[in-house]
């Protein structure tokens, strides 16, 4: 498709892209849509959609169980994507990459095994800006285990403040649970740093990186992350799965936490010998159909480039923050000089969801509410944003649009 190293904005194959996107030739109330909530979920190209087709067209045949060709294939295709998935992260191998329903469930895997061998009194630190799929799995937990949770500061520009994480640490502290971007402020966080300091006080590092992949280069071993987690749905993929990459050593040690075929060797009344990696923590069928279109979504990105990708984002993201500026009674959430093209804002004093469904009425799709993260919200003051999020899709022609939407819709909101 191109050469991302070299590639200069004007050569990046904008409509090559819009393309394979089917949808994004939608209309919404006789406009063209304007797809601004990608952090939700990003839109899915035909070949993803042609390789689920393909796959139950040809290919379907339960995983690890068969003798049979087509059983065999399956396997094949469902161990290629993790084979695929651990390169594109750089995994030091594929028993590391653990096939989930998302990241939600991935950090429910951690929170509910690596924290079944924690101890009353142990404590987890999270921050401010965690969405709540990295809050409430560790509270199911203090609730269970009387484990303790901390929570890092940020100041007002949705920076973390990296003085008070320090001092959170004690000799209880366990796990540091942080994520690489924020969903609602878009900063991305300095984990190799978050990272290694969790390392020097013995404690382990989860990283929900579900707003990064699609957007930023991820080495988890550059950063050392001892688990990393994303979904497929917003990196392209198809929905229904997600990855936790997890430390070889460390996930050795922990117990599964489903049971059922696929995770174990042996089983007597009496004892169950489980499987081992990756399989101990894959319970049931997977859903090998949509994994292997996972695969294809990645070709997809790694064809465009993560640079290429992450220098377009970071474009249409300046090129829309200076014009949102401009408009009266504006007010951005999140500031941090290292960000994601992600956009939170209220207009004035007026209703997030008010702007969003003008928004929709002129084809434009934002978030409006809490993006499921009510602490960040609590500690904002505030009950919700609207959000404008941005892919490798995104036009300049629809930031402009969007621009002149909020300009149009503005003085209607009090
Ligand atoms: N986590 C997704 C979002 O932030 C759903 O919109």
């Amino acid at each position: 498709m191109m050469c991302p190293n070299a590639m200069k904005p004007s050569e990046y194959p904008i409509e090559a892209l819009r393309a394979d996107f089917t949808i994004l030739s939608r209309e919404i109330y006789g406009r063209p849509l304007v797809y601004l909530d990608n952090t939700a979920t990003t839109q899915t190209p035909r070949q993803v959609v042609e390789r689920i087709e393909e796959m139950y067209y040809s290919h379907k045949a339960n995983v690890h169980r068969g003798v049979h060709t087509l059983s065999q294939e399956a396997t094949s295709l469902l161990e290629d994507t993790r084979r695929r998935v651990a390169g594109f992260i750089n995994a030091s191998t594929p028993e590391e990459v653990i096939f989930t329903r998302g990241t939600t469930e991935a950090i429910n895997l951690v929170a509910a095994s690596y924290g079944s061998l924690l101890s009353e009194g142990d404590e987890v630190i999270l921050s401010v800006m965690e969405h709540h799929a990295n809050i409430v799995p560790w509270q199911l937990l203090r609730d269970r285990r009387g484990i303790v949770i901390k929570v890092i500061p940020m100041d007002e520009r949705g920076v973390l403040d990296m003085e008070a994480y320090r001092s959170l640490f004690t000799d209880r502290t366990r796990v540091v649970s942080v994520t690489h971007v924020s969903n609602v402020l878009g900063t991305v966080n300095p984990v190799r740093e978050i990272v290694d300091e969790a390392h020097r006080h013995g404690a382990v590092a989860v990283i929900d990186g579900a707003q990064a992949v699609a957007h930023l280069k991820v080495d988890v071993q550059a950063i050392g992350a001892d688990f990393y987690a994303f979904s497929s749905h917003k990196m392209y993929g198809p929905c229904g799965v997600g990855v936790l990459y997890g430390r070889k050593d460390l996930l050795e040690k922990m117990p599964p936490w489903q049971g059922g075929g696929e995770m174990i060797k042996t089983v007597t009344f009496e004892h169950t010998e489980f499987a081992d990696l990756p399989f101990k923590f894959e319970a049931g069928t997977p859903d090998f159909v949509d994994i292997a279109a996972l695969h294809t979504a990645i070709d997809y990105m790694e064809r465009v480039g993560i640079e290429a990708i992450a220098a377009h984002e970071e474009h249409l993201l300046q090129y829309t923050t200076e014009r949102m500026v401009a408009i009266p009674r504006m007010r951005l959430f999140g500031t941090a000089p290292h960000k994601s093209a992600i956009i939170s804002f209220l207009i004035g004093n007026s209703h997030h969801y008010d702007t969003g469904m003008l928004l929709d009425k002129l084809g434009i799709a934002v978030r409006t509410g809490h993006h499921c993260a009510q602490p960040l919200m609590h500690s904002l003051g505030i009950t919700g944003t609207v959000r404008a999020s941005f892919a490798l899709y995104n036009t300049i022609e629809e930031c402009d649009r969007f621009i002149a939407a909020l300009q149009r819709v503005a003085p209607m909101l009090e």
